[in-house]
């Protein structure tokens, strides 16, 4: 993967790369159009990162579709596919670990301690392989984002991060690898997040400014649907993850929750 991505920069082309975990769906596919609309070459990465799953999490059960996957990116142009081994990736006596601190801790980082670490980690390893000039990120991990920004500040990573919108079903629901673990009733009550960040959007758009009040207005949203289980709902600045108090100057508004034992997150920027 070095070799070939040293060649694109030796020809002088620029090269675009999208890491994900694969059971690839819409939302991965936007983010390899807004590479090829952007760059010369396309990179993408599949990689089920064992180190930002928590002991108790869905790990092994995480989908798995490579024969899919590359097909898929095969048809669409993709130039190249990097599909390392866990062992490639963490051979025995590694190291070294990247650490976003306080960042994080927060939302998603909060419920699933470790997580962003294991994120930061395989993306910074995934970055010195790759070496792109863009890498595009979707705002569906609002909490990633914010972290990897960070990372590529701190570190002084020469790559641009790009972030694309989120992609969603036509009822709403936002596209996600772990949509697939969902009974079709589940399927139904996931559709609790949209709304409920819907109705916040709705009252901030009447001009309610109180954080505390939109938040209390999304919580219960999501309390009418006894089928979910609020792990968060938070409204902060997007760059520092810190709560804010009032939405005026914009504002992230983030949810997760729990369907069955799936945790779903989704946001909206205010
Ligand atoms: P994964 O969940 O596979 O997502 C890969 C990329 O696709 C991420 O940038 C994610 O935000 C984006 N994405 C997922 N669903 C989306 C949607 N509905 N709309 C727009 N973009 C969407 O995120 C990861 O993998 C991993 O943490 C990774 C960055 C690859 C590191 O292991």
């Amino acid at each position: 993967m070095k070799t070939a991505c040293r060649q694109v920069q030796r020809e002088g082309k620029t090269l675009g790369f999208v890491p994900t975990m694969g059971a690839l769906h819409e939302g991965h596919l936007s983010l390899v159009s807004a590479a090829q609309a952007r760059c010369d070459v396309t990179a993408v990465s599949i990689f089920v990162n064992p180190l930002q799953f928590g002991p108790s999490e869905d790990l092994a059960a995480y989908p798995r579709n490579l024969e899919r996957d590359a097909q898929l990116l095969d048809g669409l142009g993709v130039d190249l596919l990097f599909v390392p081994s866990v062992d490639e990736m963490y051979p025995e006596g590694a190291k070294t670990y990247v650490l976003v601190e306080e960042l994080s801790d927060k939302l998603d980082g909060a419920s699933r301690p470790g997580h962003f670490r294991g994120v930061a980690t395989v993306v910074a390893k995934l970055f010195g392989i790759v070496s792109p000039d863009f890498a595009f990120f979707g705002q569906k991990d609002a909490a990633q984002v914010a972290v990897l920004r960070k990372m590529v500040s701190d570190l002084n990573l020469d790559v641009e991060l790009v972030v694309c919108p989120i992609v969603r079903e036509k009822d709403g629901l936002a596209m996600s690898s772990r949509n697939a673990y969902l009974t079709p009733q589940q399927r139904q009550q996931a559709l609790v997040l949209y709304r409920s960040l819907m109705k916040v959007q709705a009252a901030a758009d009447a001009g309610e400014r109180d954080a505390a009040k939109l938040i209390e207005i999304g919580k219960r949203e999501i309390a009418k649907e006894s089928g979910a289980r609020l792990d968060y709902f938070a409204i902060v600045n997007p760059d520092t993850l810190e709560p804010v108090v009032d939405i005026s100057r914009g504002a992230l508004v983030a949810v997760a929750v729990y369907v069955g034992t799936t945790r779903l997150i989704d946001s909206v920027l205010l």
